[in-house]
């Protein structure tokens, strides 16, 4: 199946849906703060009208039933609190979505189950019994070679439940080959290289099996249309939000159907590389273009999750640093893609280094001696050097961006210190107005190209340099961290 590219003059970016039981950590704010990102830089390439994000919570899940029974809550009443608890993060970190899907919303549900009939009369699905080990927490199957020492999950190391029920399967194996050749024929499909060998190694050495679609024992979830007493599996039920929230069943849907780019973790690649382009071939749908995994945050070499209990809070984080730091330090410190240890001397490090010193205080000294010079005039008629990142972009190389924009911010430091504007202006003050007015435009340049990283900042830089005009004695964009 040949990629559309370019058909479309909109972008769709999606990040994975939340389980609840959790509340966000660092590794969370991750995937929606890279997503955030590219979908501020595709706004102002393609206009907002043209630019959808989307995130939300996973809400019918197993995980959710057993988290509802210890906060003593009502399932409705619960997922509904703790949904407005994660939108609420997501506010605090300035995450600007164009809309939050909730499982439980209506027009979800209506999509699972349109889709779900449709893929049962394609002749996709089938009654079968499942028997076999499943984690809950991963609310995934696992083979015995799978697990660790033959009894625990991999992932949280916890002994799995030994499930044996009859439930409905979907025949993914009917679409190994398709699958591999649109692997194999779209190198972006799977990114980075990395991840799309592991799939393609999978899918060579184990072959993809029908898996079950359904739960027979489970009371809360979505109901199979052509079953009523089971309800979906919740990762058939969560893939689709990305097709419900691109407008399934109305018009809207191709403009943003098939979808950009869906960001997710490294450890959920098998359902969104795998399971999610078999659903949407049988259901006759296009597959989205581009699934980029990005790798794990430790700590000190751990997972982060719950229950290790070494969640980084994000919000905490940025009350020590603020909103822009923090999305700094995960998009510059760890090339997308890779994993890292988060390390509270480094982000200390590049915030003082970075951000205080390079950024901070090259707007502070460009500004202050427009305002000593030339009452804060300067000559906006100048052009800057374009800061290429278009590419960067595309790659999801946020490191790299950062570093192209400091770079330019470097050089302009050299070229200060060389100019020396403090000894020049006494025999040129024509000239090192100039000299001051190309700065200045250099400098409004990085605020624009900065605002999907640093959105706060890049209204604080186009505050202090408004148009042709230094509009104030700046304040400290970044106070230093002393430890
Ligand atoms: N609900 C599913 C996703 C369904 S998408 C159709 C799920 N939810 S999750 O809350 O467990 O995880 C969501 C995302 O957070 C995943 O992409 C996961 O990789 C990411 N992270 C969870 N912990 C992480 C780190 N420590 N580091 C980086 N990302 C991590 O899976």
């Amino acid at each position: 199946m040949e990629q559309k590219q370019n058909q479309k003059n909109s972008y769709y970016v999606t990040t994975p849906i939340y389980y609840i039981n959790d509340v966000p950590h660092i590794g969370h704010a991750y995937s929606t703060i890279a997503a955030d990102t590219l979908a501020r830089y595709y706004r102002k390439q393609l206009g907002s009208d043209n630019v959808k994000f989307v995130t939300g919570t996973d809400e019918n899940s197993q995980k959710t039933i057993e988290a509802a029974k210890e906060a003593k809550l009502d399932l409705n009443k619960y997922t509904k609190q703790t949904a407005a608890s994660w939108k609420q993060v997501w506010d605090r970190l300035d995450i600007n979505y164009d809309r939050f899907i909730r499982t439980t919303n209506k027009d979800h549900i209506k999509t699972v189950q349109t889709i779900l009939q449709k893929v049962y009369e394609t002749g996709d699905i089938y009654k079968g019994i499942y028997e076999g080990k499943y984690c809950f927490r991963c609310e995934a199957f696992y083979k015995d070679d799978e697990l660790v020492d033959g009894l625990c999950c991999p992932v949280h190391k916890k002994e799995v439940d030994h499930i044996k029920e009859e439930n409905w399967f979907f025949k993914l194996s009917k679409y190994e080959k398709p699958i591999l050749n649109h692997i194999q024929n779209n190198p972006n499909f799977i990114r980075p290289k990395s991840r799309r060998n592991e799939i393609l190694a999978f899918i060579r050495d184990k072959g993809l099996e029908d898996f079950s679609i359904s739960r027979a024992s489970q009371d809360w979830g979505i109901r199979l249309p052509f079953d009523e007493s089971q309800v979906a599996y919740v990762w058939f039920d969560a893939l689709l939000n990305y097709v419900t929230a691109a407008g399934y069943g109305t018009e809207e849907f191709n403009k943003w159907w098939p979808a950009d780019l869906h960001i997710v973790g490294k450890d959920i690649i098998k359902f969104h590389c795998l399971y999610w382009p078999g659903m949407l071939m049988s259901a006759g749908l296009d597959l989205p273009r581009s699934i980029f995994a990005h790798g794990f945050f430790t700590i000190d070499g751990e997972k982060v999750s719950k229950s290790l209990g070494n969640a980084i809070d994000p919000v905490e984080l940025t009350e020590k640093y603020g909103v822009d730091p923090l999305r700094y330090y995960l998009l510059r410190e760890i090339p997308f893609g890779s994993d890292g240890d988060f390390s509270s001397e480094r982000f200390d490090v590049l915030y003082n280094s970075e951000l205080a010193n390079n950024l901070g205080n090259s707007v502070s000294r460009i500004a202050a001696m427009l305002l000593k010079y030339n009452d804060g005039k300067y000559n906006e008629t100048l052009n800057a050097r374009p800061i290429e990142i278009d590419e960067y972009i595309r790659d999801c190389r946020f490191d790299r961006c950062l570093e192209s924009i400091f770079e330019r911010l470097t050089e302009l430091n050299a070229a200060i210190e060389e100019f020396k504007p403090w000894e020049a202006y006494k025999t040129d003050s024509t000239g090192t107005i100039e000299f001051l007015s190309s700065l200045a435009v250099e400098i409004r340049q990085i605020g624009e190209v900065l605002e999907p990283f640093l959105p706060n900042t890049a209204i604080r830089i186009n505050k202090i340099f408004s148009t042709g005009i230094v509009a104030d004695r700046p304040e400290i964009l970044f106070p230093r961290i002393e430890n």
